[in-house]
């Protein structure tokens, strides 16, 4: 007997978040603080490969009797809420605790554990998003604007960092697809370039004599990519409002990616005719391609991508082809030579 299992992000409408609800939680969790990581690497950084195991991370949740750093009421806010338990392949979702104080956001630092405490007074409302270029209907739209336009629904993905550890994350947000629609792209445009807010006063990272990088922080997908349902505009984790560490109050997900094309923050996309030159690219050509799409079979140029770690749990897992997305996406690459274009 064939069985079709739904996938998780494919959630029927009593899993869509009704607007209203989604923005009273806004106002909620507005600022709202959380609690302190002990994470102790960094990070993504091309000249810092990842040690295999050598991380400590937090496997559960504070404990609610005081001994865990959170600060105040609105950690309350972050308890746990989804509509299941799992992924669609049987993994368990990552503990929230981990999701939001092991991060990577090198505008802030690029150590994974200080993220969490620098971004707290990180100002996420008001925040207007630009959608311009080579499209009929562009324009400049409040956050509040798009989150009261579209549902949010709930989409639990895997998340692979090309460091090689990885997170099952329950997220809140809308198919990017809807947007998109909404501006109409011109026949001319092939690529969406995504950029982060550029604030060196908010983020420590962006000065400083210690600042390699050419920021802002920049990313690009092709536009069938972008249009592909997978592709979601993250609004929020475990059914609250994303958290400033985890790219409040609008960020990317493409989770056949790896972790880095999720571009935090942004403040502006752009239809464009051009292949866009991210972040990464600019900074390490040679290790950091374009598609960047996660394959067991092509290692980065310095460490094997056959293999990765789920962060709460001990040992490694095989990692799958597209990140286990082989049959929504693969079709998107036919023909192509996946070694070649990286
Ligand atoms: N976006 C911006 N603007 N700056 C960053 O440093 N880091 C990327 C990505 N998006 C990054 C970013 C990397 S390397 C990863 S793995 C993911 O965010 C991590 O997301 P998380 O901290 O929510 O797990």
């Amino acid at each position: 007997m064939l069985i079709k299992k739904r996938k998780s992000w494919e959630i029927s409408e009593n899993e869509v978040t009704p607007k209203q609800h989604y923005l009273n939680r806004r106002s909620f969790i507005k600022g709202a603080g959380a609690i302190a990581g002990t994470s102790l690497f960094a990070a993504c950084r091309p000249d810092r490969p990842v040690e295999p195991g050598s991380v400590a991370v937090p496997t559960s949740l504070p404990d609610p009797q005081g001994a865990a750093p959170t600060t105040g009421d609105e950690a309350a806010g972050l308890q746990p809420s989804v509509s299941q338990t799992t992924d669609e392949l049987g993994a368990e979702l990552t503990d929230l605790q981990d999701i939001i104080s092991y991060n990577n956001f090198y505008e802030f630092s690029t150590d994974k554990g200080k993220v969490q405490p620098l971004s707290q007074n990180f100002v996420t409302s008001p925040w207007d998003v630009e959608v311009s270029g080579m499209v009929n209907n562009g324009g400049t739209f409040g956050l509040e604007d798009l989150l009261a336009e579209y549902d949010q629904e709930e989409r639990i993905y895997r998340l692979r960092c090309v460091e090689a550890w990885s997170m099952v994350i329950p997220w809140v947000g809308f198919p990017l697809r809807k947007l998109l629609e909404k501006v109409e792209p011109t026949s001319d445009a092939k690529f969406v370039k995504f950029t982060t807010l550029d604030d060196p006063d908010q983020f420590p990272g962006q000065g400083g004599a210690f600042n390699f990088y050419d920021w802002p922080y920049v990313e690009g997908l092709r536009l069938d990519e972008a249009m592909n349902d997978l592709t979601l505009m993250g609004t929020g984790i475990y059914g609250e409002p994303l958290l400033p560490q985890n790219g409040a109050p609008l960020r990317l997900v493409v989770p056949w990616k790896y972790g880095f094309k999720s571009i935090k923050s942004i403040v502006k996309i752009e239809l464009v005719d051009e292949m866009p030159v991210s972040f990464w690219m600019d900074a390490n050509s040679r290790e950091y391609g374009f598609y960047s799409n996660v394959n067991p079979n092509v290692p980065h140029p310095r460490w094997s991508q056959a293999t990765e770690r789920r962060i709460g749990q001990f040992g490694r897992i095989d990692t799958l082809m597209f990140n286990g997305y082989e049959e929504q996406v693969a079709s998107l690459y036919q023909g192509m030579d996946l070694q070649e274009n990286f």
